[in-house]
């Protein structure tokens, strides 16, 4: 195994989950509890840099152009041992990374940031893994970044060790004209990782169980729903799988939520558009962005919609985005 003598860049796009991951059977692995499938969007994605360097003597972390505390990059450091492990090296790594996405808002930073993270690092340490082994090792940095190594809609295997817990393709390169509309109504920060939230759920909400079964159900539907291309039955089955997540943090204890009040008029407004007779369908992940799957023939007319009320800046149409690229 050769180290490169340059640094790696990585592009990795966020990905917004239709059937979502909440909650851990394996803390340190990130097992997750059931199958999980999102769509990667073109929109929003992170680079990141990676070198590998003799002369270091710690990794030094750059974040959006912020050289990060030691407690600040300590995920980072983390997830750079397991990459040193595997390549059976031991030098520290200067990492340069930039989000085109908030950070930390429920628009999947962690996904993105992660993926790219695995992909730079692991080829910058000398490694060249398949998409599948970068899948597995994206997962040890943040579980939804396993499925940011795939493009358009990818599904994460929920598995039971590291081998068999990875992501893979379900339709990369849709050839039906589906779309989804962001609303980014704020880039602050959540005050309850996903992390701290989805555990919180595993260990108190007495609706996990019901979870469980129910996302295993829609995991199911959504994946006949995209063979089928059916929009209607693939909408209709994530939001219902969104509000289904979303009662497992109502129902923690402590209780606690991801909506702000803009969230709740932006997903009445989504049912408004749908009396009027437009097919359209909320998800959120865990934050208060609201994100809008759409047909891509309706995308323009229903961001406008939003841009009216939330401000043209704040609203903006993706559509299935691509898997993973890193540099030689
Ligand atoms: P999100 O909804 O943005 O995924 P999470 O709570 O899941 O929010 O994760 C946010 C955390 O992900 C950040 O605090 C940071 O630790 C990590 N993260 C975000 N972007 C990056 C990146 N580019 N490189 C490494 N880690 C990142
Ligand atoms: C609501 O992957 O961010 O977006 O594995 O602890 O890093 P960690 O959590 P993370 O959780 C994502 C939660 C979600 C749903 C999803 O993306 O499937
Ligand atoms: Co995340």
């Amino acid at each position: 195994m050769v180290i490169a003598n340059h640094p790696i860049i990585a592009k990795a796009h966020t990905n917004i989950a239709l059937v979502k991951y909440w909650g851990k059977l394996d803390n340190q692995l990130i097992i997750p509890q059931n199958d999980s499938l999102s769509i990667t969007l073109d929109e929003f994605y992170t680079q990141t840099a990676v070198e590998f360097l003799p002369s270091l003597t710690a990794d030094e972390v750059i974040f959006d152009g912020q050289v990060l505390s030691d407690q600040a990059s300590l995920r980072v450091r983390t997830f750079l041992n397991h990459v040193r492990d595997l390549a059976g090296i031991d030098y520290r790594a200067k990492v340069d990374t930039k989000n085109f996405v908030p950070t930390a808002a429920g628009l999947a930073s962690s996904a993105s940031g992660f993926a790219a993270l695995a992909g730079a690092a692991s080829r910058a340490a000398g490694l060249n893994l398949n998409r599948r082994d970068l899948s597995r090792l994206a997962r040890l940095g943040s579980g939804s970044a396993t499925r940011s190594i795939f493009g358009g809609f990818v599904a994460w295997q929920q598995g039971h060790d590291d081998a068999t817990s990875f992501a893979y393709p379900i339709d990369e390169q849709p050839t039906w004209d589906i779309a989804v509309v962001a609303l980014v109504l704020t880039a602050k920060q959540k005050k309850i990782s996903s992390r701290v939230g989805m555990r919180l759920a595993v260990e108190t909400s007495p609706f996990y169980s019901a979870w469980i079964s129910a996302s295993q159900a829609d995991f199911k539907t959504v994946k006949t729903a995209i063979q089928n291309q059916d929009f209607e039955l693939l909408g209709h089955t994530s939001e219902q799988n969104a509000m289904r997540m979303h009662a497992l943090t109502l129902s923690s204890d402590p209780n606690f939520t991801y909506f702000n009040a803009d969230s709740i008029k932006a997903m009445n407004m989504v049912k408004d558009l749908r009396l009027q007779g437009i097919p359209c369908y909320f998800t959120m992940d865990a934050g208060p962005n609201v994100k809008i799957i759409c047909q891509g023939a309706d995308a323009e007319r229903i961001a406008q919609y939003f841009q009216t009320e939330f401000g043209e800046e704040q609203v903006l149409v993706t559509r299935p985005g691509s898997g993973i690229s890193i540099s030689d």
